[in-house]
Parts: C-alpha cells; structure tokens; sequence
C-alpha cells in the first residue's frame, strides 16, 4: 500500500542518515522482526550490512534453509551462518531444568555471536548492532509487569550488555502488523512474514527431558506434520500458536500393527490471544486434531499418543517450559 510504502522509505532514509558510511551488524533469528529490520537497513546501506544467523539446531523444519536460502535471494543480504548445532547440543547435554535450558542458550548465542562479530571487525571497524526492537517491545521495557517476565526470554535481542555498538532500530514505531506489512513490502518470503510466534530457544523448550539430537527430530516431525495440518485447515491466522510438545521423560504403552509400543506422548499446544499475556486454548476443529493425531503416530517413529493441552493462561504458560 501507499502508507506502507512511504514507512518503508522513510525508515530507509532514517538508517541511511544513521549510520552514514559505516558498517552494520544484524543477528537473524527466522523470525520476522530481525528479518524485516535486516532487510530495510539493507536496502539502506547495503553491503555494509553483514548478517549473522546462528543456527543452534533447535529450529523447526525448513526454517534454516527459509533464511540461508530464501531469504538471501529476496533480499541480496551478505549473511554469514554458523552451524553451532554441536556445540548447543553439547552444552545442553545432560540438563532438563527449564531455565537451566534457557540460560545455556542465551549464553551459547552470545559466545557465538561475538566469535563472529570478532571476525567480522577483522575487515574494519563496526559501529552499529541492528535491532528488530518494535513498539510493543519499548513499552514493556519501560516498566514491565506481568507474565511476560516470568521465564527468562532469549530471543536475538539478548545480545550482550557491554557492547560497544550504537543501535538502528528501524521498526521502533512500529506494531507487529505494521512489521510484517513493511515485510511483504520489501518482498520477504511470506512464510517468514506470516511466521507465528516462536520461541529464541526454539525446540529447546518443547522437549520436556533432556534435548538429544534424536529427540528433536522426532518433535521437528511432529510440529512439521501439525503446522502443515493447521495451515491446510485454514487456521493459521486464527490460532496465535500451537507449540508442540515431546515429553521425552514420559512413556506410555500402545498398540501398532501386532505390536505393543512404549513411547512418548507429543502435546498439542493451540492458543488463542491477543499478545501472549493472556491466552485461551483454541477450539481446533476434532477432524483437524484427528488428522494431526493420525499422521504424527503414524509418521513419527517412537511417538505413540497425541494428546491435546485445555488450558488457559493463567494458569497455564502457553509453553512448557
Ligand atoms: P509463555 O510460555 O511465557 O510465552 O506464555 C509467551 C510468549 O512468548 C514466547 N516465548 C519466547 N519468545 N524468547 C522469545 O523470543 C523466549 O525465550 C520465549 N519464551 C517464550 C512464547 O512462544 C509465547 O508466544
């Protein structure tokens, strides 16, 4: 639209002024918000911009290859990624503890992060760290109260606190709508504009038990084969989210084919809301949730139940963990 093309150059314009003929950096997380910032403040300086997406192996499926891939032949953006996967999962090794999990993420993505910012300064000096920071987010920094804050978020914002960069925050004035407006404006791929909320530590907090490479291949099929279904149904833009959950500590026993299984139960997390704060659990139409159901058991190996969380938030998160 017109509105949302004047946004876009205005903002375009802003950046350019910013950071005049010096160098960026900009952490992408497959979410929409790095992902739009990223390409305006291409568009604005170019190559002076070096993207850095750290792939911590906890993405759902197809989501590295959405940014590796799509998202660089959309955009021209020059994107170094770093396949840390080994290393998230070594330091994940042996721990189930929630915050635990989400604390080693954290401080993983920062240790490469900074690897990788070393080796991009080895070229030349850089003295702006781009932010995908919207609206929403400025708000709630300044006085924040209420669920939000119970568990300790990672996302790309989490960068270390002592760095010596100026912030570009193109999307400061924006609310999520508006962002990914501006983002099929600038013609990103739609499954990135679109993308429901997801998590920085991604699957890491959908395993319910210690995080092992095998488990988060079963969960990255189940949550595929629900995603798939949900969007086939239509839902997509009705339902806020739908976590799926491996509880990889707990077995139960089934029946497949003249066999009898011991495996593991995958919830289905379908919400609605209006900004995270609050949610209800969504009335997913019973054949969709039967579709689901059949596919996963029957396509994810070792997963013999599906089962469906009814409950609201409070009291429940709308994660696990
Ligand atoms: P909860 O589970 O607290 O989640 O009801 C509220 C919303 O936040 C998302 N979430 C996160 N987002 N980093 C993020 O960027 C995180 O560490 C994180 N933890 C939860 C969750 O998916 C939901 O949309």
């Amino acid at each position: 639209s017109w509105t949302m093309l004047n946004i876009v150059e205005d903002s375009v314009e802003a950046v350019r002024r910013q950071v005049g003929d010096g160098r960026a950096i900009c952490a992408l997380s497959g979410g929409v918000d790095s992902a739009v910032a990223a390409a305006l403040v291409q568009r604005a300086i170019g190559d002076r911009l070096t993207c850095v997406f750290v792939d911590h192996g906890l993405l759902r499926k197809g989501e590295a290859e959405q940014v590796e891939r799509d998202f660089v032949a959309a955009t021209g953006v020059k994107l170094r990624v770093v396949d840390a996967s080994d290393r998230f999962l070594k330091a994940l090794e042996g721990v189930s503890d929630p915050e635990e999990k989400r604390k080693i993420i954290g401080r993983e993505f920062i240790r490469v992060f900074e690897d990788e910012q070393r080796a991009i300064m080895a070229d030349g000096p850089v003295d702006f760290l781009v932010q995908g920071t919207l609206y929403p987010d400025v708000v709630e920094s300044g006085g924040g109260t209420g669920t939000a804050n119970i568990k300790s978020h990672h996302n790309v914002g989490g960068l270390p606190e002592d760095l010596q960069f100026t912030l570009v925050e193109p999307l400061r004035a924006l609310f999520k709508d508006e962002v990914r407006r501006a983002g099929e404006e600038l013609g990103l791929p739609a499954a990135m504009v679109w993308r429901q909320p997801f998590p920085g530590p991604g699957l890491g907090i959908r395993i319910v038990g210690e995080v092992t490479r095998e488990r988060l291949a079963l969960l990255r099929e189940a949550d595929a084969i629900a995603r798939e279904e949900l969007s086939r149904a239509g839902l997509d833009r009705q339902i806020w989210q739908c976590p799926v959950v491996l509880l990889a500590d707990v077995r139960s026993v089934g029946v497949q084919g003249d066999g009898r299984t011991y495996g593991h139960p995958v919830v289905l997390r379908p919400v609605t809301s209006e900004d995270a704060m609050t949610a209800d659990w969504a009335r997913v139409p019973y054949d969709v949730l039967s579709r689901i159901s059949t596919r996963i058991t029957n396509e994810v190996p070792d997963v013999n139940r599906v089962v469906v969380d009814v409950t609201s938030k409070p009291p429940g998160t709308i994660e696990w963990e």
